[in-house]
């Protein structure tokens, strides 16, 4: 049965965060300063079982879930991720996906293709090993990524690659990274540096525009705009006009696009969120240690969707960027 929330949203697109860990420490979502070394990340009885998040997943799909992503801190820090794949790949005609930094792709990647993962997004914020290293402050080196994406594609995983830019810190790699995947075939999207979470720091000075990183293509190599692929599609797409691919952007600050918004958010501890932005979220967890059957499980999704009225990015002001959000890491961007 669809569900429908209170503006008249479909629930269509449910993200797994299956961890709070990253081996990264990106300084726009895992600040060292934040998460050191005594940060309490959650414990193995903590967070959901593979057990559990299919069968979430399946009582979703029921509601109207048309893909999945996985997504973490890094989804594949925790260990057997391929076989969550194989569990929820038996689910029929679902978008079966996952959001990764892409250093463990190498290892992992036939195993998650041969388990069912129809196709991957990596996330790589510079070409200059100076500038990655500063905003991923593990030293993590940009060939060990791109070796990642190339091995996942070689072996028939389409990628698709996410570069969040932040205003003088790597808007000098937009160019060089156009032209790199565009080259290389992979879809490049560019993400407006967001306040999501609260240790951040965020500013609005800190943004680069979608419509400037737009222009400054275009001056370059001719774009034009595309259709969305579906509807709630959060990057805008834009097609080089010689045919040799395309790029996104994702304007959820200057462009918000609540009004399609189709996404629910779980996090490695069970709680459903309706919004990236949200402050609080719905306890599925204990529900369903508490002996909740499917019917209850599936009645508390409807009730949750049917009075979900989120739209952060479209009334995002000086008293809403203060508040106490969820941080990234917890529900994976
Ligand atoms: P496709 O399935 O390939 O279309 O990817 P996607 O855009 O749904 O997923 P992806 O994880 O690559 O999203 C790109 C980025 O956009 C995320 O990492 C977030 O930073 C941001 N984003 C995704 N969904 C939302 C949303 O609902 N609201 C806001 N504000 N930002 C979002
Ligand atoms: N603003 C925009 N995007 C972010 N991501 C993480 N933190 C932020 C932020 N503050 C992105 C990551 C990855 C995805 C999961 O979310 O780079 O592509
Ligand atoms: Fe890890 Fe991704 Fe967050 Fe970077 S953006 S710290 S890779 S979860
Ligand atoms: Fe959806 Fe919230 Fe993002 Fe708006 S801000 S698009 S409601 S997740």
């Amino acid at each position: 049965m669809n569900l429908y929330d209170s503006l008249n949203r479909p629930l269509r697109d449910l993200r797994i965060s299956v961890t709070d860990r990253c081996n990264f420490r990106c300084v726009y979502c895992m600040p060292k300063e934040v998460f050191g070394s005594d940060y309490q990340f959650l414990n193995r009885d903590q967070i959901l079982t593979f057990e559990e998040i299919t069968r979430l997943a399946n009582i979703f799909v029921k509601h109207g879930v048309k893909k999945i992503r996985l997504t973490g801190g890094e989804p594949l820090v925790r260990k057997g991720v391929p076989n969550l794949i194989k569990m929820l790949a038996s689910i029929p005609d679902l978008d079966l996906t996952l959001t990764t930094n892409g250093s463990l792709l190498v290892q992992q990647g036939q195993a998650l293709k041969d388990a069912g993962l129809k196709r991957v997004t990596v996330s790589l914020d510079s070409l200059d090993d100076d500038i990655f290293k500063a905003m991923n402050d593990v030293n993590y080196p940009v060939a060990k990524v791109i070796e990642g994406m190339d091995y996942a594609a070689s072996i028939g995983l389409p990628v698709k690659v996410n570069m969040v830019v932040k205003r003088g810190v790597n808007e000098q790699s937009i160019l060089p990274m156009a032209r790199f995947f565009r080259e290389r075939k992979y879809i490049l999207r560019f993400i407006e540096y967001m306040d999501v979470g609260h240790s951040n720091g965020w500013r609005m000075d800190d943004v680069v525009s979608a419509k400037e990183i737009v222009g400054l293509i275009h001056a370059e190599m001719p774009l034009e705009p595309a259709d969305p692929n579906y509807r709630g599609e959060v990057a805008e797409r834009w097609k080089y006009q010689d045919g040799s691919g395309e790029i996104g952007v994702v304007a959820s600050v200057t462009q918000a696009f609540c009004r399609d918004c189709n996404r629910a958010r779980l996090s490695a501890e069970g709680k459903l969120y309706t919004c990236l932005f949200a402050i609080k979220g719905h306890d599925f967890r204990d529900l369903m240690r508490n002996g909740a059957t499917d019917d209850e499980i599936s009645e508390k999704i409807s009730q949750v969707w049917h009075k979900r009225a989120d739209r952060y990015s479209e009334i995002r002001s000086e008293n809403t960027i203060p508040l106490p959000k969820v941080e990234m890491s917890h529900i994976g961007g």
